[in-house]
């Protein structure tokens, strides 16, 4: 049996738990104390107000009623500041966490070094542009060649001193690194059929001791146009073109007698110094001229190596150093410099 006194201490118990409860969420810091302090009083096992609950069955009529209202008050009380204190520490977390990963995207960036064409490059891509403009197009060829087309197929005699192996860098059996470009010009006319013009940029390689002026390595630009009715004066309009294309319109070349196996006749060009325009300086060692490159009339023995009817096509082809082109350009002393890869060096030239 229950008494009117039992139902006054349960609400006085009420009001007590209330307290409690009071005094132990001023000390929750964190989810994991919410979640405790949840248990301690909401819990169904052990919860402090679920025991309020309880003890109402030992109760009846108003002390139940007045009771069971004081337990109900003391529940929707807790319930709603613990999801209060829930709520704000989801939301400090929260903010905390995005203070850590706030990002302020008016910032500038910050800048990638970029990089730029190696001087050497940016000439072969100008050398280029100039043919490619007059209709050529660009080919290359293996690095690793044969006797046969680095030298027999372009009409170097047995004996010439260019086969010699101070010049030739010789690989196993008959394989060589090829000596320049040119026998890209064979390879390419057994592959196709006249008229053809292309240039053919490549690296070569020769057993020279580095200094200032050679490098073991170095790039070329060959040239070759075949056609009908193809003569020097052809080839001299084409490379004056050239030069001036690539030195600027005050330009003027001239040929001089030249000797090549896979050539006749051929000519060395020069042009006037790009530097001095022509009055003497450093870059052309006072003369005011630069050699530009070699050239000739396609020698009919190539025509007839790569089964051409030489009586009826005719041609001229010509070969530069781009080290040396650039060289001159960029009035460098040394070309080593090229290769050494310092970028205090290659930076210069960065646009
Ligand atoms: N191959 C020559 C060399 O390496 C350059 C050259 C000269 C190429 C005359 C040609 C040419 O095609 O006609 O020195």
């Amino acid at each position: 049996m229950s008494t009117e006194a039992d139902a006054g201490d349960l609400t006085v118990d009420a009001q007590g738990v209330l307290e409690r409860f009071e005094h132990d969420v001023t000390a929750v810091a964190s989810l994991e104390d919410a979640e405790e302090l949840h248990a301690a009083y909401l819990g169904r096992k052990r919860g402090a107000v679920t025991a309020l609950f309880q003890a109402l069955r030992d109760l009846d009529g108003d002390a139940k009623r007045a009771a069971g209202a004081a337990a109900n008050q003391v529940r929707q009380t807790i319930t709603a500041r613990i999801s209060d204190v829930e709520t704000g520490l989801k939301d400090s977390a929260r903010r905390s966490r995005e203070a850590a990963e706030a990002v302020d995207p008016t910032l500038p960036g910050l800048p990638d070094p970029l990089g730029g064409l190696h001087p050497i490059t940016q000439t072969l891509l100008e050398i280029q542009n100039v043919f490619v403009s007059m209709g050529y197009a660009v080919v290359d060829g293996p690095e690793v060649e044969t006797d046969w087309y680095n030298f027999g197929a372009l009409n170097f005699p047995d004996d010439h001193p260019a086969r010699d192996e101070q010049d030739t860098m010789m690989l196993a059996g008959d394989l060589l690194l090829r000596t320049h470009t040119s026998p890209v010009q064979i390879r390419h006319m057994e592959e196709n059929e006249p008229p053809l013009a292309i240039i053919v940029p490549g690296r070569v390689f020769r057993r020279d001791t580095p200094d200032a002026t050679h490098n073991p390595m170095f790039v070329q630009c060959e040239g070759l146009v075949v056609d009908t009715d193809i003569t020097m004066a052809d080839l001299k309009g084409t490379l004056d073109h050239f030069a001036k294309a690539l030195f600027g319109p005050e330009t003027s070349t001239r040929f001089r007698p030249g000797y090549f196996p896979f050539t006749e006749p051929s000519a060395e060009v020069d042009a006037t110094c790009p530097a001095c325009k022509g009055s003497g300086c450093r870059v052309c060692k006072g003369s005011g001229w630069v050699e530009l490159l070699g050239c000739g009339m396609v020698h009919p023995a190539l025509f007839d190596n790569v089964g051409w009817d030489s009586t009826k096509v005719q041609g001229f082809a010509f070969g530069m150093g781009v080290d040396r082109i650039a060289q001159v350009r960029y009035g460098l002393s040394d070309i080593r410099a090229y290769y050494e890869n310092d970028l205090r060096f290659l930076r210069q030239f960065t646009t």
